[in-house]
């Protein structure tokens, strides 16, 4: 009979009977809120993340997917704990950083609004249909640095070592469902190897972060032991966060816990490379740029580019990166001649960043959401809330332009 590997965790801990309770969930539920898209509105009480100041934790019984705030950008839904390794990163602008396990994006997302438009986040994913999710996550919340690659990390490695100042790997694990001993030793394995592939990436004196939203000891304090065994060139960068609990090895890694944080079980350590030198950003050919940006963004550091019809916007790193991507920076529409009306995510994209735009009302902001036609409102004008929430663009027919596959109807506000 297969015993849950949980149990002999729960042995070690002074509340292990509570751990076992609290690993059944539900756990407390908590969004990221867009630093440029405005303030949740019409959530009731929402409680600060201690270790994240963009965290809210909001009501069991609230779904993100029913605000407005979800569809315009202003909130991500994301479990609390799982924004602690893109804090312990603190990826700056200019930096490149990679994100080797990127999908489906919660935590790629949260590093893209930190590079901001200045920089690169190139990232990587084993699975193709993850890959589209974090695309379009990209998409929605305003991303311009982000390179998305189908190339593995042995590749990536081969062509450009040493070429990240930091590098996030978010591991594939256990998660929280009941696991014998046996497969928790199989996880722990695949991790050391994926950590060790990922290593060559980082430049001398970078930082690597390995994560993982599992409990058990030998995927996490046991992986950056036997990591740190076999590459004595690495070193744990000891932290702590306000409101977490620190590891169980006294390593200077980041433990949350069900039965004390209330979020899902999780692990986060910080590494560095020892010595200092330059990461070896790859460099390639910065496609022409198109002045169709300048409309709405004067004088903005944005690259934009045309590929056929396709026009994109994207930092200048990204756009010039030469490695083999699935999607890059953000694709802005598709122009007929010199006419281009952006597409619903890059509308929001630019009224986040100073696009000229009308405000109006939360309430007719649900309204146009919903399709109503609001006069007064010009075609062609983008739409926020008073308070910042990009909408999109007025179209043709006099309502708001949207993919047709959005939820429009019956949101909270
Ligand atoms: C824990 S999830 C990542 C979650 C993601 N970081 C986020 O915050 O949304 C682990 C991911 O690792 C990917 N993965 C597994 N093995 C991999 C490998 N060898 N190289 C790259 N990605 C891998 C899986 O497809 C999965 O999407």
């Amino acid at each position: 009979m297969k015993v849950d590997a949980a149990r002999g965790l729960a042995g070690r801990l002074p509340d292990g009977e509570a751990f076992l309770a609290a690993m059944a969930g539900p756990f407390a539920r908590a969004v990221r809120t867009h630093p440029r898209r405005g303030q949740p509105s019409g959530w009731g009480d929402l409680r600060a993340v201690a270790w994240n100041p963009q965290g809210r934790f909001h009501a069991d019984d609230l779904d993100p997917g029913d605000f407005l705030d979800y569809h315009t950008g202003t909130v991500h839904p994301q479990d609390a704990a799982s924004q602690v390794p893109a804090v312990l990163l603190a990826a700056q602008p200019g930096e490149t950083i990679v994100d080797v396990c990127a999908a489906p994006g919660s935590k790629s997302t949260q590093i893209g609004l930190d590079l901001g438009d200045d920089g690169l986040l190139i990232c990587c994913d084993a699975s193709a249909p993850r890959r589209r999710v974090l695309a379009e996550v990209c998409a929605r919340q305003g991303i311009t640095c982000a390179v998305i690659t189908p190339m593995g990390i042995e590749a990536l490695v081969e062509r450009h070592p040493g070429s990240a100042d930091g590098v996030l790997v978010d591991a594939p694990c256990s998660g929280h469902e009941p696991r014998s001993d046996k497969q928790v030793a199989r996880m722990s394995d695949r991790q050391v190897a994926l950590l060790a592939s990922s290593a060559p990436l980082v430049r001398p004196g970078g930082r690597l972060v390995y994560s993982t939203c599992t409990p058990h000891v030998a995927e996490n304090e046991e992986v950056i032991e036997r990591f740190l065994a076999a590459h004595p060139r690495w070193s744990v960068d000891p932290r702590t966060l306000s409101g977490c609990d620190t590891d169980l090895a006294g390593l200077g890694a980041i433990r949350l816990w069900p039965q004390r944080q209330g979020t899902e079980p999780f692990f986060a350590c910080r590494l560095l490379h020892a010595g200092d030198e330059p990461a070896v950003t790859p460099v390639g050919y910065l496609p022409p740029g198109d002045g169709l940006l300048g409309r709405w963004l004067p004088g903005s550091e944005l690259h934009c580019w045309r590929r056929g019809t396709a026009v994109f916007m994207g930092s200048a790193a990204a756009a010039a990166c030469p490695i083999p991507s699935e999607a890059r920076g953000t694709l802005l529409g598709h122009a007929r001649g010199d006419h281009l009306d952006p597409e619903a995510w890059a509308a929001q994209a630019l009224i986040e960043r100073g696009a000229t735009s009308i405000a109006v009302e939360r309430v007719d902001a649900a309204g146009l959401w919903a399709g109503d036609a609001v006069p007064g409102l010009p075609i062609g004008s983008f739409i926020r809330t008073g308070d910042g929430a990009p909408l999109g663009l007025m179209a043709r027919d006099g309502r708001l332009a949207l993919p047709s596959r959005m939820r429009r109807a019956g949101l909270r506000y």
